[in-house]
């Protein structure tokens, strides 16, 4: 089968010739001797139009055809110079593959993305997730490419853990116990010991105290892999298992680790505009009007750099538009966060060292005994999009903070050996994926670029 992508690209090769082409039928419009039939093969973003004639022998069962019906056709590509689209083919044959039941529920109208989101193996077929989820794919390769060019190694970080790398307790528990009735010990407690791995655990929250072992020894390194949290947030930004990258680097201050983040950021914004141009045109007229500017905005002007104490004298002064009032030693909202991005600075933006209590153990303290070399990034639309720091690199300081948490050191053996055994300074960050594609594409709700979306009572298909 001939792509309806090689026809576009390679049209003179094909223009005149014969191709055989196959795909889902989007519409059908038939008359007594002829009809059209708008043919979309998955290849790319366009489709291609089939004349088909009642010389056929089954011209009544393709005039029949429902929307969704899986053809083959064959036939010759031929100019059309006064129609929208450039081409069509004059069908020789039409092959009905699988045919499709009336009750189709993508009529070619308009859906709401709620009504969308009930089908999520159908929604594939329309073009607002043809265009989210081509994106979706190039902006993975992206970042691949990104970080392989800079000679990072990707280290596949393991799914099950017995820690808490952020300290949340946001965690899913995995076990082999049964729940009705697990073995217990002599103080009455579910006994662990008995479970499948010997001991409580969970599905990762983050690779990073992994990553750090291996940046430790490759010294640049990076994951991308999914990611869980039992967080009980039902908002549009939020998904219980998420993709995240997450880089890792030996020698490198905070400094290092925003730029590494803006130019990762700045290189996949630049590949999908220049790999996804028709998806990009797609979002900007019919998503989020404005986006295309906003971006090529970013990528021409550099990130603005904020602390965390000058963030809130800033957002003091706005006090009476926010729902949470901010004081120093706050948590940032998503509203203090995109009043920052989008009505301060009008561009992506770090903030850095923020109060310890806010943040996990494992940042670099710094000087003033109150805050960490912390840095998140916030962009227009979204609000936190990465959350990095410096890491604490040595020995007594880490312990000791870990001690005022409660945390014991014997649960971080390996974390702390990385602290005894040449230690560098060194730093990293985790890019929310679904945050970087809704960035990208202007998608409002994370449920809308994950294929199959997992939130608060939420696990279908
Ligand atoms: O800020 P977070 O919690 O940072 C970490 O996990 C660090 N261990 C990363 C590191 O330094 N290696 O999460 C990082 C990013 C956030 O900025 C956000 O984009 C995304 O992960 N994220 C979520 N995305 C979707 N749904 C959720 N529930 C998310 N929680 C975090
Ligand atoms: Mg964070």
């Amino acid at each position: 089968l001939t792509t309806v992508k090689e026809i576009y690209t390679d049209r003179e090769i094909f223009l005149d010739q014969e191709v055989t082409v196959g795909g889902w039928v989007r519409s059908v419009r038939g008359s007594k001797a002829f009809g059209f039939i708008v043919l979309h093969d998955g290849s790319c973003f366009d489709t291609l139009q089939v004349v088909y004639h009642d010389t056929m022998d089954n011209f009544a069962e393709i005039s029949k055809l429902n929307v969704g019906a899986a053809i083959i056709v064959k036939g010759t590509l031929v100019a059309t110079p006064e129609a929208k689209q450039p081409f069509e083919i004059q069908a020789s044959e039409v092959q009905v593959e699988g045919a499709s039941a009336p009750d189709y529920p993508l009529q070619k109208k308009r859906h709401t993305m709620e009504y969308l989101r009930t089908m999520t193996h159908l929604r594939p077929r329309t073009n607002t997730f043809q265009a989210v989820f081509r994106v979706r794919s190039l902006c993975a390769y992206a970042i691949h490419k990104f970080f392989q060019e800079r000679g990072f190694v990707y280290v596949h970080t393991p799914l099950i853990t017995g820690s808490d790398c952020e300290g949340a307790g946001e965690m899913f528990r995995v076990t082999t116990l049964d729940p009705q009735n697990p073995p217990v010990d002599d103080n009455g407690k579910v006994d662990y010991t008995q479970d499948f791995f010997g001991k409580e655990t969970n599905l990762t929250v983050s690779g990073q105290l992994n990553g750090e072992t291996y940046a430790q020894a490759f010294r640049n390194i990076y994951t991308f892999g999914p990611t869980f949290r039992a967080e009980n947030s039902n908002t549009t930004r939020h998904a219980a298992e998420f993709w995240m990258i997450e880089p890792e680097c030996a020698f490198a201050d905070l400094n290092d680790n925003m730029d590494l983040a803006e130019d990762m950021l700045k290189y996949v914004i630049r590949y999908v505009l220049e790999n996804a141009p028709q998806e990009m045109n797609f979002f900007n007229s019919f998503v989020d009007k404005g986006l295309l500017d906003r971006l090529n905005h970013v990528i021409d002007s550099e990130f603005g750099h904020v602390t965390y104490t000058e963030a809130i004298e800033l957002l003091e002064k706005n006090n009476d538009k926010f729902d949470y009032k901010v004081f120093w030693g706050c948590d940032l909202q998503t509203e203090h966060e995109r009043y920052l991005t989008e009505q301060i600075f009008k561009k992506p933006v770090f903030v850095t060292d923020y109060p310890k209590e806010i943040k996990a153990f494992y940042m670099k303290q710094n000087e003033d005994g109150k805050t960490v070399a912390a840095m998140d990034c916030l962009v227009p639309g979204i609000g936190e999009i990465i959350g990095g720091s410096q890491r604490e690199d040595d020995y007594d300081k880490l312990k000791a903070r870990m001690d005022e948490l409660g945390l014991k050191a014997e649960d971080y053996q390996f974390y702390m050996d990385l602290r005894k055994y040449g230690s560098t300074r060194h730093s990293g960050f985790g890019l929310g994926f679904e945050r970087c594609v809704m960035y990208l594409t202007g998608m409002g709700n994370i449920r809308d670029v994950i294929p199959f979306p997992r939130t608060v009572n939420n696990c279908d298909l």
